[in-house]
């Protein structure tokens, strides 16, 4: 009698502990990065790609929305002819699954579109036949990385203002560092909700990188009363420009040059952080969708 009311116990231990882990698993929400800088050519891509790659490989599951439609962008980076985009699937021509490429480190790829704008067009019926196919992928990933075009256009506005965290890049030059400034003030503007977060890249040294930031910091505080936090320092590596050039990404090209290492510690310092209350992949779509069904102002 006693036995059987101990298995009893057992069992409904059990199926608690199993009903706990679903909760847990249908709560955890992807959290959404956008990687973004004011001025053109100081790091997005390849960053955005760095950091990516670190938390892959730390085991996190990581996908990349490219979204800059430059020239040097992450299909070219790591060598990938993408087929279709996400404009395939906007128009009801494939699925998600079909256009993501595979990367390295476990890592997935989606091709971005210049039409993304067109997500604001789709009838009712197949947004919401797209927004549960993204759904779908909260649940399966544990970050989305955005690599935005550089400026301030309506697409990268949209994206860093649906985004939960924002990492804008720049390098200690005046020009980037203003350019950095203009962006915080239309993101401040548009009452942006996302973290901010700056990296400083390219520096000579970490004092180099610090001052910039106190610079900026200074500026942001004094103009618009805001805190901006800092995220890290990578310093000028020409691993960088190396790994590239052999179509691959630095951080495995060159995992223990003085680049790789310091976005390691970016991404660990990124992945520490329990993440300011995510509203996961669904919600990002949807404030998207949002933001280009709204007037321009
Ligand atoms: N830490 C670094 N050290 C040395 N070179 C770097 C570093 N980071 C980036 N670069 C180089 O700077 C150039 C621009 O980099 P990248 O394409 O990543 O910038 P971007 O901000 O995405 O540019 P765009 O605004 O055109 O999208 C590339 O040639 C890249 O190899
Ligand atoms: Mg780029």
């Amino acid at each position: 009698m006693k036995d059987q009311a101990e298995r009893l116990r057992l069992i409904a231990k059990s199926l608690q502990e199993k009903i706990r882990n679903q909760i847990y698993n249908n709560m955890k929400t992807c959290r959404v990065l956008a990687v973004t800088s004011g001025k053109g050519g100081v790091g997005k891509t390849n960053l955005a790609l760095g950091l990516s790659l670190a938390l892959a490989r730390a085991g996190y599951r990581v996908m990349i929305l490219d979204a800059d439609m430059g020239l040097a962008n992450i299909d070219v980076i790591l060598g990938l002819i993408p087929k279709y985009n996400l404009a395939h699937v906007f128009r009801g021509k494939k699925k998600i699954e079909d256009i993501l490429q595979p990367g390295p480190a476990g890592l997935q790829i989606i091709p971005g579109s210049s039409g993304i704008e067109e997500l604001a067009n789709l009838d009712p019926l197949a947004l919401t036949k797209l927004l549960e196919e993204i759904s779908a992928f909260n649940q399966k990933l544990d970050y989305l990385f955005i690599d935005t075009g550089a400026g301030i256009s309506r697409q990268v506005l949209a994206f860093i203002l649906a985004a939960d965290e924002v990492l804008l890049v720049t390098t200690p030059e005046p020009t980037a560092l203003t350019d950095a400034y203009g962006l915080i003030k239309v993101f401040n503007r548009h009452q942006g909700r996302g973290k901010l977060r700056l990296i400083i890249n390219m520096v000579t040294n970490e004092q180099e990188g610090r001052e910039a930031a106190e610079k900026l910091s200074r500026v942001v505080q004094q103009f618009l009363n805001l805190e901006i936090e800092v995220a890290g320092f990578i310093p000028c590596d020409t691993t960088v420009q190396e790994a590239v050039r052999r179509h691959q990404s630095y951080m495995l090209a060159f995992p223990r040059a003085p680049a790789s290492l310091s976005t390691i510690k970016i991404a660990s310092t990124i992945g520490e952080l329990a993440g300011e209350s995510p509203r996961g992949i669904q919600g990002f779509f949807k404030q998207l969708v949002a933001f280009f069904q709204s007037k321009p102002n």
